[in-house]
């Protein structure tokens, strides 16, 4: 998968924490039918990669992408059941690598300039920035481009991301997409809620489409 060129079309990852297998399909249903279909299945529950094989043989239009990817248990994981890349929240060289030798799209997350600087050495030209807001938002992140720009990388802020201020982030050219799990909130999801979830996805790509 050309993980800029899909990540770039779709605008806001649904960021997915699956604790009841029963909830993958009719969550992934909402947020496709919504607007959004590419998710990020997060590695934080044990059931993350059942929840993605599921998703991926029942939800038409879905790309499926492993979030919260930390250990090569997890990626091997991610892999066997389908999901087309991974996403990590921090900068592990070991598990970059892992991934570059498998094949596997990786996007690892940085929040220092640093940390950039040796995602960038071992070819990540695409990365998460977390947590976004807290780290310091667009500001933070366009003091961070003056350096690294000319280096072409794109990035994904996540963490503290919602809908009042997704269009900050989409008005710096650098960032190609946003992340966060306010579009599949846990009480949501916990009601089974779907047309709650739905209405939130097409929120979310209403913005993208006017960006
Ligand atoms: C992530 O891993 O991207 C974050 O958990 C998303 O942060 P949020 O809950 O603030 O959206």
């Amino acid at each position: 998968m050309d993980m800029i060129s899909t990540m770039s079309k779709a605008g806001v990852i649904p960021v997915i924490v699956i604790e009841d297998i029963e909830k993958a399909v009719p969550l992934a249903r909402a947020l496709v039918k919504g607007g959004l279909p590419v998710l990020e299945v997060t590695f934080r529950t044990a059931c993350a990669a059942e929840a993605i094989a599921k998703i991926k043989a029942e939800v038409p239009g879905a790309i499926l992408i492993a979030g919260t990817v930390l250990t090569l248990e997890q990626l091997e994981a991610a892999k066997a059941a389908g999901a087309e890349a991974c996403v990590a929240p921090g900068f592990d060289p070991a598990i970059v690598k892992a991934a570059n030798e498998r094949g596997i799209p990786f996007c690892p997350g940085v929040a220092t300039a640093s940390e950039l600087s040796q995602a960038l050495s071992l070819g990540c030209k695409f990365v998460k920035f977390f947590p976004a807001e807290s780290a310091g938002g667009v500001k933070y992140i366009k003091d961070l481009l003056g350096a690294f720009r000319w280096t072409g990388v794109k990035i994904m802020p996540t963490g503290g991301v919602k809908l009042s201020n997704v269009n900050d982030y989409f008005a710096v050219p650098e960032i190609i997409c946003v992340g966060g799990t306010w579009i599949a909130p846990k009480d949501a999801i916990k009601a089974n809620d779907w047309a709650a979830i739905e209405k939130l996805a097409s929120d979310a790509a209403a913005l993208v489409r006017a960006r």
